[in-house]
């Protein structure tokens, strides 16, 4: 496994056709950080207007801070899972007090924060801070899972350390936010969970499973 050359192949790919997303039209750590809760459980097409809207009534992490929460939730109405706007909003006022109304940049504060677990951590360190760090959520993990042929069950807890640690070890040291994005936007447009478009893939000759023809039979996910 090439991994300098699946480096490049990835990221030059995303450089190339990644969506143009709202949130990725700046570095902002509250931005990346709200975009990255909504997304979450919902959907990148649905999450849009929310985090539009919620930007245009909370445009800096302070606004959020001082807003009454009656407001947020009614920002959030529609997205549901309502803990995460009360742990959002929890959070940033942790942030305004502890550090300043400055988002951390190091695990061990991120992981302080309320609703901030290790996808949202790793995603906020490499997306808008671009340090190099694991952001393992189901689509990393059926995406790696292909390409370095794991069959590990993503439905137990220690299979998503296995990945994030894996991800230490391949992750670009020069741009890891546009690596792990890249794993993310794979997962959405290329390396869906049915029927894969591997003929499109630009990792396509780094994969495992697809030249074993076993793309369709990863990731193992038991029911429990
Ligand atoms: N899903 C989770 N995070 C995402 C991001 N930053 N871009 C697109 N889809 C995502």
């Amino acid at each position: 496994f090439d991994v300098a050359q699946y480096q490049h192949d990835l990221i030059h790919w995303f450089k190339q056709e990644q969506r143009i997303l709202p949130w990725r039209a700046n570095q902002d750590p509250y931005k990346v950080w709200v975009s990255e809760i909504m997304l979450q459980q919902t959907r990148v097409d649905t999450v849009i207007p929310y985090f539009e809207n919620f930007m245009s009534q909370f445009p800096t992490l302070e606004d959020l801070a001082y807003a009454d929460e009656e407001r947020v939730l009614k920002a959030w109405e529609g997205l549901g899972y309502y803990s995460r706007a009360r742990n959002l909003q929890t959070a940033v006022r942790e942030v305004v007090e502890n550090y300043e109304g400055r988002v951390p940049h190091n695990e061990k504060e991120l992981s302080s924060l309320k609703g901030v677990g290790p996808y949202t951590k790793g995603a906020i360190l490499s997306i808008a801070y671009g340090i190099p760090s694991p952001a393992v959520d189901g689509n990393v993990m059926r995406v790696l899972s292909r390409i370095l042929f794991i069959e590990n069950d993503i439905a137990k807890p220690a299979t998503r350390k296995l990945f994030e640690n894996i991800i230490r070890e391949i992750i670009s040291q020069e741009d890891p936010s546009s690596f792990n994005q890249g794993l993310m936007e794979l997962g959405a447009l290329v390396c869906t969970p049915k029927s894969p478009s591997c003929m499109l893939c630009p990792v396509q000759e780094h994969c495992r499973a697809f030249h074993a023809g076993k793309e369709q039979l990863l990731p193992v996910k038991s029911s429990k």
